[in-house]
């Protein structure tokens, strides 16, 4: 029989947002204001002589010292705001790690390893009474939190969300201040990882009645045209009454109108007691969330107590159905979808990990538009906001647990993943790890995945639940895991298995490529020049265990059974420079460069897993003094034919293969090389590249020209230079100067060169307070960052260099209702 993982209708939410003026409940931003310094990872003196007291915060609490203590004068250290990742700041040492990016941050560098923040806030006194937290999305990592002196705990995770009760330690009506140490000594992955507080910071009040924070989980069923709804409540009374109360529900579909609700139902919990509460809610006709119109409906959870609203906790979520299927691959909804997917680590040019919400909606939208419906977020949790925008954007994800094991340790991040995530739409199988070489092909492997895989259904028994596989084909993990995920063709050969010879042993087992093709391409270079570190961006046979893009998506695209693949990157990212070492420092695994600029195999991608036409034609044609050389010519298109002309000369009509490319060998003469594109026998599409002229002018272009005065909004500028004729020059490296002026400032630049010993940001410091940001273009692209203050009002951005026109863009930074946040 074949084992079908049928999951009718998931539901979704996302994170809990505004507040209602009516109830206590109130969720904050707590991002703007911070105070930041290094401390010292060895050195206590240079750790502001933290903990050296006869009672340290271990000994008493409320014995926090040095930096850590409540009247510490932290007024000379440098204002921030969030998100940040001190990692990027700092320049680059032979002496760092090879897998982090050869940043000088790590065992090496204890001096710049541990970062202190400070946040002053006070609290109204009308707080007296409700439950008040702190809550951090994400601090990389071993944080230790301090309230007004008082030690709250350790996280040692830089990838799990955790939160600290401050109720009973606040000054209410005066200042409070939290202080948190990050120590970013040790790494948890074999990638770039950042510092610090690099995700989001909440404070939460509530009544002591109130949902759980994540406490609520929405699944559902559809039934012909409706929808089934299951909302379970957590429910807690953290006050010192019993209480009686009544709870009720209501679903608001994404215009904001009202789709189902539940009459109040009368409850009591004790004083200091949880419960669960669920209802079910019949929804006619839902919008079903897709990767073509993602909507998203929201639940609404009102508890009233003596007349009182005590909270409204909102859920966005949204309905759909999934389903993997043995023989035929993966259902969204009832129809077939391949999974066409990107493995992603999460940090970007410019700004390191310290993503702002808007450059994770550029991200996912660069992604989807070769087609790309399919994320694995490698090998990490991510920002519930990259969750929040694959939500919004319509991506699938795979979500993955960082470390695999099964003590406490490991379950206690398993399931804050599980359960912070559970509802988000976009997330449709749960990864328990990553290539666990000791255990994945072990009786040890059989043993660790058959628990977490239980743990996973007892918190979510709506999603399957996948392994990354690269060894032990036949044992281990391969054995019990529910969806097998193959990291990697060749390394399930050299495992004895094809994927055919799998399925037909394993005919009930679903498989997923959670990891294939590898590859190290650098955007814009065609000849090798391993001095520099770059590596031609045809499509090349990297390695003896990935497959190039058109091996590796032939292979999945001819098998159904085969749900679809993750291409081994989306993006590019810093560390694991493979195959060098210094001085090169970031990898070049990505279709897309560390800016989101795409390679030439994004074209491929985007032939055949979009409908669009596509006709693009590589390399450029700026080859002096290869005059007469041979060059290979390629085209990437879903044409049927393709006809390829050099200075007006027809250089022969090919048919295109479908998954496949077409090649010319052309001896170099300057001039336009031009493509035409055929279907039906008709000619569709046309693509050129011509030798242009010497560096003229700067064109700046920001993806968007209108932003949220918020303080958080961002435009991505892409800088180029162009020719007398307007045409950009694809080998321009000229380094090119940014000025600002307006409400909004530049935090990040960056040009995708995977070798760049080039500052990602220039930081104001006492000796230059105003320092010149600048890059130099590579392989004629460079990007700026730009993000708005909470001021409205016209950013205006200059770019310019010696001997060139220079650009200017006007960006309208606008009035916006502003997100609830700490003052
Ligand atoms: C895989 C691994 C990835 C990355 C990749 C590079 O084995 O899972 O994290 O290291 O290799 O080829």
């Amino acid at each position: 029989m074949v084992r079908i993982i049928c999951y009718l209708t998931t539901i979704v939410l996302l994170a809990v947002s505004s507040p209602a003026a009516e109830t206590p409940r109130e969720r904050l931003l707590m991002d703007s204001n911070w105070r930041f310094s290094l401390g010292h990872a060895t050195d206590v003196a240079k750790d502001f002589d933290h903990a050296t007291g006869q009672f340290s915060y271990f000994a008493k609490t409320g014995f926090g010292s040095g930096a850590s203590a409540a009247k510490f004068d932290d007024s000379g250290w440098r204002k921030l705001d969030l998100p940040h990742d001190w990692a990027v700041e700092l320049p680059f040492s032979e002496r760092g790690s090879n897998s982090h990016g050869y940043k000088a941050i790590g065992r090496n560098f204890p001096e710049n390893s541990v970062g202190w923040y400070r946040r002053k806030f006070t609290v109204p006194a009308s707080d007296l009474g409700k439950r008040v937290s702190v809550e951090f999305d994400g601090v990389f990592r071993d944080s230790i939190v301090w309230i007004n002196g008082h030690y709250l705990g350790e996280e040692q995770s830089g990838y799990s969300g955790f939160s600290r009760n401050l109720t009973e330690y606040l000054n209410y009506g005066g200042e409070n201040v939290i202080a948190v140490r990050a120590d970013a000594s040790l790494e948890e992955g074999w990638f770039y990882e950042g510092a610090g507080i690099y995700r989001h910071v909440w404070l939460v009040k509530t009544d002591p009645l109130h949902v759980k924070q994540e406490g609520t989980f929405v699944t559902s069923e559809l039934k012909g045209n409706a929808a089934e709804v299951t909302a379970r409540v957590a429910v807690v009374n953290e006050g010192d009454a019993d209480a009686a109360f009544e709870i009720s529900e209501t679903i608001l579909d994404a215009a904001g109108t009202t789709v189902a609700s539940t009459k109040a139902k009368p409850l009591t919990l004790r004083a200091g007691e949880r419960g669960e509460f669920s209802d079910v809610l019949p929804v006619s006709n839902p919008k079903l969330w897709s990767i073509e119109t993602p909507s998203l409906h929201q639940l609404v959870t009102t508890i009233t107590s003596a007349g009182k609203v005590v909270d409204r906790f909102e859920t966005k979520f949204g309905i759909r159905s999934i389903r993997f299927d043995a023989k035929e691959g993966f259902f969204l909804n009832g129809k077939h979808v391949k999974l066409k997917g990107t493995d992603n680590h999460q940090d970007h040019a410019g700004v390191g990990t310290a993503i702002p919400d808007a450059l994770q909606d550029y991200r996912i939208a660069k992604l989807k538009e070769f087609g790309c419906n399919f994320y694995r977020a490698s090998h990490n949790p991510p920002t519930p906001e990259l969750l929040d925008a694959c939500d919004r954007l319509g991506m699938l994800v795979i979500d993955e647990n960082r470390l695999t094991g099964t003590t406490d340790f490991h379950y206690d991040h398993l399931k804050r993943l599980v359960v912070r995530d559970r509802n988000h739409p976009c997330v449709v199988l749960w990864s328990i790890g990553n290539e666990e070489w000791k255990i994945e092909g072990g009786e040890d492997g059989v043993r660790i995945a058959t628990t977490m895989q239980r743990w996973v259904k007892q918190l979510d028994a709506t999603r399957p639940i996948t392994v990354a596989i690269s060894g032990g084909w036949g044992g281990g993990f391969s054995k019990v895991i529910e969806v097998a995920g193959i990291n990697y063709l060749g390394n399930m050969k050299k495992g004895g298995f094809t994927t055919d010879q799998w399925h037909e042993r394993h005919p009930d087992q679903p498989i997923v490529g959670t990891e294939e093709c590898a590859f190290n391409q650098t955007r814009g270079i065609y000849f090798d020049d391993r001095e520099h570190c770059h590596l031609n961006a045809y499509d090349w046979d990297p390695s003896d265990w990935g497959s190039n893009l058109e091996a590796a998506w032939s292979h999945y695209a001819e098998r159904p059974f085969l749900s679809g693949m993750c291409i081994w990157t989306g993006f590019d990212y810093r560390g694991e420079p493979t195959p060098f070492n210094w001085p090169a420092i970031a990898s070049q695994f990505g279709i897309l460069d560390l800016c989101g600029f795409p390679k030439d195999g994004m074209f491929y991608l985007k032939s055949w897993w979009t409908d669009e036409p596509v006709l693009h034609v590589f390399p450029h044609w700026n080859w002096a003094g290869k005059e007469g050389q041979e060059i290979k010519v390629w085209a990437h298109s879903n044409c049927d034919e393709v006809e390829l002309f050099l200075n007006g000369q027809s250089l022969g009509r090919k048919t295109m293969t479908k998954n496949s490319h077409l090649e010319w060998p052309v001896k170099y003469a300057p001039g336009t090389l031009l493509a035409k594109g055929y279907k039906g026998g008709k000619e569709i599409l046309t693509s050129k590249v011509e030798t242009t002229g010497a560096a003229a002018s700067i064109q700046i272009e920001p993806n968007r020209s209108k932003l949220a005065a918020d303080g958080s909004d961002v435009a991505v500028i892409t800088v180029r230079v162009t020719d007398g004729q307007g045409r950009g020059v694809p080998t321009a490296g000229q380094e090119i100067r940014f000025d600002l002026a307006g409400p909004g400032k530049i935090i990040g630049v960056g040009n995708g060169d995977p070798s760049s010993h080039e500052p990602d940001q220039f930081i104001a410091t006492k000796e230059t307070p105003s320092p010149v940001w600048r890059r130099s273009l590579f392989n004629g692209l460079a990007q700026v960052i730009v993000q708005t203050t909470g001021e409205p009002g016209e950013i205006k951005l200059t770019a310019t260099s010696t001997g060139l026109a220079p650009a200017t863009s006007a960006l309208r930074s606008e009035s916006i209702t502003p997100q609830p946040s700490v003052p």
